[in-house]
C-alpha cells in the first residue's frame, strides 16, 4: 500500500504540471479525491486493515489526501490567475481605433436597374407604368391581339399551356395593351415591363422566361412619326448618347399595320464588331401602328382614334446595356456576377 501512495502521488504531480486548464484540474482532482477517486478507494480499504498496518498507513494516506488538495488547489489558483492575466493582456490590446470592415450590403439586380431606367424615361415623356399577369388567357395572349385560333402566327410563339383550359404563361407583354385600352379612355400612354415566358431550348442567347416591354400610345392623329420619334428618344436616352441613328425595316406582327423593325446604330462600334454582327446596325425595337382589329378588341373606335406600339426585349436591351454575353446569368443567382451591379 505504500508503493500504491507514493504512485499516486508522483502521478498526481505529473498529471497536474501538465494540466493546463480548470477542467482537467478538475477531472484529476475527481480521479483522486471524489468518491471513486484512489485515494479515496484505499481509504475505504484501510478498514480490512490489521491495526499495525493501519498506524503505519494511516498517516501517510491522510498526507496524502491533504498534500493532494494543497497542490489541486495551488494549480487551480494558479490556472485562474493566469486566465485573469490573459483576458487582461486581450483588453489592453483590444484596440477601439481599429476599422471594422464594413457589413455587406446587398444591391440591385441588374433587370432592377434597367426597369427603373426605362420607366425613368418614359416617364418624362408623360408614359404611365403599367402591369398585368404572367398567367393569361387565350383571349390577351392571342385572341385580342389579331391572332385568332388557328392563326399561324401562333406558330412564332412556343406556348405554355397550363392545365386549366385556355391560359398560358404570356408569351409577350403585348396582352397589356389589351387590358389598358380596356380600363382607359384615350389619349392613352404606357409602358408594360414584364417576365414572359416560351418554350425555348435554353442556351446562352434563349431562355424559357425573360424580360419585355411593351409601350402603346393611342390619341387623335397618331402617325409612325411618332413611333419613330419615341424610339430614337428612348434609346438616345437609355444608351446616353446624344444622337443616335435609327433605320426602319418592314416588319410582320398581326396586331400591328404597318409594323415595322426599327434598328439603331450600334452604340459599341463605328465599323461593325461582334455584337452589330459587322453590320453596325442592331435589332432593338419591333412596333408598328395598332391593328383596328385590335382598337376593337379593346374597345376604342378605330375610326376616331389610331395608336402606335412597340415591344422590345428588355432581357436583350440589359445584355447589350451592360455587356452581358450570357442570358442565363440573369438568373442564375451567382453573386460574382450580380456584385458587379
Ligand atoms: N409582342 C411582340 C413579340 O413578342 C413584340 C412586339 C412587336 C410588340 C411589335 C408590339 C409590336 O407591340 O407593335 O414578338
Amino acid at each position: 500500500m505504500q508503493k500504491t501512495i507514493k504512485t499516486i502521488e508522483t502521478q498526481l504531480h505529473d498529471q497536474l504540471a501538465h494540466a493546463t486548464s480548470l477542467k482537467e484540474v478538475e477531472e484529476i482532482r475527481l480521479a483522486v479525491l471524489g468518491k471513486k477517486g484512489s485515494v479515496t478507494q484505499l481509504l475505504a480499504q484501510m478498514k480490512e486493515l490489521s491495526l499495525d498496518d493501519k498506524k503505519a498507513v494511516g498517516p501517510l494516506l491522510q498526507e496524502l489526501r491533504q498534500a493532494a488538495e494543497v497542490s489541486i488547489n495551488k494549480r487551480r489558483d494558479f490556472l485562474v490567475q493566469q486566465e485573469a492575466q490573459a483576458a487582461t493582456v486581450k483588453e489592453q490590446l483590444f484596440d477601439v481605433t481599429v476599422g471594422v470592415s464594413k457589413a455587406q450590403r446587398g444591391h440591385l439586380h441588374p433587370y432592377t436597374h434597367i426597369v427603373e431606367e426605362i420607366q425613368r424615361i418614359f416617364l418624362s415623356m408623360g408614359y404611365e407604368i403599367w402591369d398585368g399577369p404572367e398567367v393569361e388567357t387565350d383571349f390577351y395572349n392571342f385572341g385580342a391581339l389579331n391572332i385568332p385560333q388557328d392563326h399561324p402566327a401562333r406558330d412564332m410563339y412556343d406556348t405554355f399551356w397550363t392545365d386549366a383550359a385556355g391560359h398560358l404563361l404570356r408569351t409577350h407583354t403585348s396582352t397589356v395593351q389589351i387590358r389598358a385600352m380596356q380600363e382607359r379612355k384615350p389619349p392613352i400612354a404606357g409602358i408594360a415591363p414584364g417576365r414572359t415566358f416560351r418554350h425555348e431550348a435554353v442556351d446562352a442567347s434563349h431562355d424559357y422566361q425573360f424580360m419585355q416591354c411593351e409601350g402603346l400610345f393611342i390619341d387623335k392623329n397618331v402617325t409612325v412619326g411618332h413611333l419613330f420619334a419615341t424610339a430614337q428618344t428612348f434609346l438616345k436616352a437609355l444608351f446616353e448618347k446624344d444622337t443616335l441613328d435609327i433605320r426602319i425595316r418592314p416588319g410582320f406582327f398581326p396586331f400591328v399595320e404597318p409594323g415595322f423593325e426599327i434598328d439603331m446604330r450600334c452604340v459599341f462600334c463605328k465599323n461593325g464588331c461582334s455584337v452589330c454582327k459587322q453590320s453596325t446596325w442592331i435589332e432593338v425595337f419591333p412596333g408598328g401602328m395598332v391593328h383596328p382589329n385590335v382598337l376593337k378588341a379593346g374597345g376604342i373606335d378605330p375610326d376616331q382614334y389610331a395608336g402606335f406600339a412597340f415591344g422590345f426585349g428588355l432581357t436583350r436591351l440589359a445584355m447589350l446595356k451592360y455587356g452581358i454575353d450570357d442570358i442565363r446569368l440573369l438568373y442564375s443567382g451567382k453573386l460574382k456576377f450580380l456584385e458587379q451591379f
